[in-house]
């Protein structure tokens, strides 16, 4: 009957977020503070760096995002905030910001997992969707197979043994000299590329065929490079990029749909930085549009991290009555 005022934050890596979500599917502000050029110089996400500049940025991305929502502390229903998995100094900087509004608001505090989050993007836009559905999670730390059977509760029927989807695009970029984050980069290129010019393994993990392993295709690239180097033959960086795509690509929408099939899913999600990548969404397009399911996936805005996504999944864990109090603190490896 009311409407649910929610001011979400989010800082578990390299973007300081707030966000003002209104029943958990109505967006009216989203604001991102990145820090990716400042840790491109690095090569990666300097951990104490992102703290500090959580710590400078954090008061003023809240500002920005009441104002842009129009909307007063006292208008508040709900504090969200992050609080894992992820950095624990970059985590603390919102959980600590999110406690001090919600004690001098007095409005109540709503812890939220990061990962739950990404799945909640796509309610975001897809208004009709609702559970249950299969979600393919693929971000820089996590690679998931869920059911999500009610909002909140999900089943894990499979995840990576070894390096995130994410992780491995990064790693490959660096590789072949694109720098991070590599997934869009290697995204661009590719389209440049053959993507039958090197075939790369997909795993096959025995018996547990929901799980997914991307460390092989990691190295078989690797080793590809390090041969070309050997024998001083030039390496066309474009077929690299689309080859490793179309491995990785591949293996995450078999999986996906036939998880589908034996979970006999109608509705499909994916999410997760990963989740913008055009491959990716273009090959779960085609799969899904043959095995007659229907494909939900955030715009790109609502893959990579952002605190909208935070605001979405706390709206209905604030429906559930989840409260957390004063001691809520940062949980770096919190589990789904
Ligand atoms: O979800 P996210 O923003 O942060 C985590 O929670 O980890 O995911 C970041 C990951 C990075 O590894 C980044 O390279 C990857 O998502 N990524 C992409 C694309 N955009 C971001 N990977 C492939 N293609 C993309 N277009
Ligand atoms: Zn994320």
């Amino acid at each position: 009957d009311k409407d649910v005022m929610i001011l979400a934050i989010e800082s578990s890596c390299d973007e300081t977020a707030a966000a003002v979500v209104k029943n958990g599917r109505e967006v009216l502000s989203n604001v991102i503070s990145s820090q990716i050029d400042l840790h491109t110089l690095y090569g990666g996400v300097v951990p104490e760096i992102a703290s500090r500049k959580h710590m400078e940025k954090i008061n003023q991305v809240i500002k920005e995002a009441l104002a842009e929502a129009d909307c007063s502390l006292e208008a508040l229903d709900a504090i969200a905030v992050t609080y894992g998995p992820g950095l624990v100094g970059a985590l603390l900087v919102g959980v600590a910001e999110a406690k001090a509004i919600s004690y001098a608001a007095g409005k109540p505090l709503v812890g939220v997992h990061h990962i739950e989050g990404h799945v909640s993007a796509n309610f975001i836009e897809h208004k009709n969707l609702e559970p249950p559905f299969l979600c393919l999670i693929v971000s820089g730390g996590h690679t998931h197979l869920v059911i999500v059977k009610e909002y909140g509760v999900y089943e894990i029927i499979g995840k990576t043994r070894d390096d995130a989807a994410g992780e491995a695009f990064d790693k490959v970029a660096r590789a072949i000299g694109l720098g991070y984050p590599g997934g869009p980069k290697i995204d661009r290129l590719a389209k440049e590329g053959n993507k039958t010019a090197v075939s790369f393994p997909r795993a096959n993990l025995e018996g547990c065929p929901y799980d997914f392993s991307f460390s092989g295709v990691k190295s078989a690239v690797l080793n590809h490079l390090n041969s070309c180097a050997m024998k001083k033959e030039e390496v066309n960086t474009a077929d690299i990029a689309a080859s490793f795509q179309e491995a990785v690509v591949d293996a995450l929408v078999t999986k996906t749909m036939a998880a589908a099939r034996e979970y006999k899913m109608k509705q499909v999600a994916i999410a997760g930085g990963v989740a913008a990548n055009s491959a990716l969404r273009e090959a779960m397009d085609m799969a899904c549009q043959k095995n007659g399911l229907t494909l939900y996936y955030p715009s790109p805005i609502y893959c990579t991290d952002n605190a909208a996504m935070i605001g979405a999944a706390a709206y209905y864990e604030y429906l559930k009555g989840t409260r957390h109090g004063l001691d809520l603190n940062a949980v770096p490896n919190l589990k789904i």
